[in-house]
């Protein structure tokens, strides 16, 4: 047995459903995968019910979470084509602004370049004002994130070139899309992406046998574009999971909702990675803990670690998942390293495949001041 230690890891993309479908999760549950899976910080998304659109459902939004987490969480506020920028007033207590030009479950596509425009430049306005947390600043306000894919992504580039406003793009998962960003950046538009695990491991060749299990927005795409994202790995800044739970009923049904879970597989599936050689340990640090720091200006946490055995064989299992839900698409996948124990700010949160950690124990980050 090989044991390392880790910084504890950051998932800069989850959904932990909170409020309106804690059905499905909510952030004690969800924050409990998270440590299981060695995450200690997640950035939480808003198309929740109500969406996170206003500054008051980010103030609610914020004392739910204070009262359940178990690890240390951000919260994104969100654009709408009902509420325009509501969120402004509290930017900074968010990590960043997230906006949806694509479909994906939830109702919070925007629809207009008139709106577009309008959230691009108040988020510009406002950063003139109080800067970017991500240039190292305490204070400040985030990235925009989006999720744009296909045609989408060059609006969201361009947007972010003329308005000079850091664009972080979410689940980046086909050829043309790494290949686009790759050029902006070198063109020294301010960009940052990231890439799931699901993308990364799983591929259109999966469907047949996952069925609405292996259905998520963006879609599962070819074994090219998959091959595409690990051959442009360094263009890809961060690891993050899109961890999107719903029911098994609900994936069953005859109008499956698209997301699936994935906070508590990416660090077996990524050290399953370095095994194989396809990854260092070095890969996985700088995308899972460095770079969400930099680009989202989070706060790094004080006497936390994660002890890892990186020798350990498992099979990955449903009944192992602490998600509401109670599965994965990963399931029966055979993965070398396991998490042994997460201690967060000198405390034991984890320990054989328990979470000892308090319920509200957890921070939520930015709410000061
Ligand atoms: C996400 C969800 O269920 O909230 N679904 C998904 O397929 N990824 C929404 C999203 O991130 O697009
Ligand atoms: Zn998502």
């Amino acid at each position: 047995m090989t044991t390392i230690h880790l910084p504890g890891l950051v998932d800069a993309h989850v959904h932990l459903r909170e409020p309106g479908y804690e059905h499905k999760e909510d952030f004690g549950s969800g924050t409990a995968a998270a440590l299981a899976g060695g995450v200690t910080m997640v950035l939480d998304m808003p198309n929740t019910q109500p969406p996170t659109a206003t500054a008051d459902l980010l103030l609610d939004k914020a004392r739910l979470a204070a009262a359940k987490a178990v690890c240390d969480v951000g919260l994104f506020v969100g654009a709408t084509n009902t509420h325009a920028d509501a969120y402004l007033p509290v930017a900074q207590r968010a990590c960043g602004l997230k906006v949806y030009v694509s479909d994906t479950f939830g109702s919070l596509r925007i629809d207009t370049l008139e709106l577009m425009h309008r959230f691009f430049r108040s988020w510009a306005e406002l950063a003139g004002e109080v800067g970017y947390r991500m240039d190292g600043h305490a204070h400040g306000i985030g990235p925009i994130a989006v999720h744009a894919e296909e045609l989408m992504l060059p609006v969201c580039l361009s947007l972010s070139h003329l308005y000079s406003v850091p664009l972080h793009v979410v689940h980046v998962s086909r050829r043309s899309e790494i290949e686009l960003i790759r050029r902006a950046k070198q063109r020294d538009v301010p960009v940052t992406c990231e890439v799931t695990p699901h993308h990364l491991f799983l591929s259109t060749d999966d469907l047949g046998r996952l069925g609405a299990l292996g259905d998520m927005r963006p879609r599962l795409a070819s074994a090219d574009d998959v091959a595409a994202l690990w051959e442009n790995l360094d263009v890809v800044d961060v690891f993050a999971t899109d961890h999107a739970p719903h029911t098994l009923d609900e994936k069953q049904s005859v109008a499956p909702p698209p997301g699936v879970p994935g906070v508590q597989t990416m660090l077996p599936l990524l050290l399953t990675a370095v095994h194989a050689g396809r990854l260092t340990v070095d890969d996985i640090v700088l995308r899972c803990v460095h770079q969400p720091r930099r680009i989202y200006g989070l706060p790094a946490q004080p006497a936390t670690h994660v002890e890892v055995d990186v020798d350990a064989r498992d099979v990955l299992r449903n009944e192992q998942m602490k998600t509401r839900v109670g599965w994965t698409p990963f399931a029966g996948m055979e993965v070398i390293g396991k998490v042994v124990r997460v201690v967060l700010r000198g405390q034991v949160v984890y320990e054989g495949d328990q979470v000892l950690a308090a319920a509200g124990s957890g921070r939520v980050l930015f709410q000061e001041g």
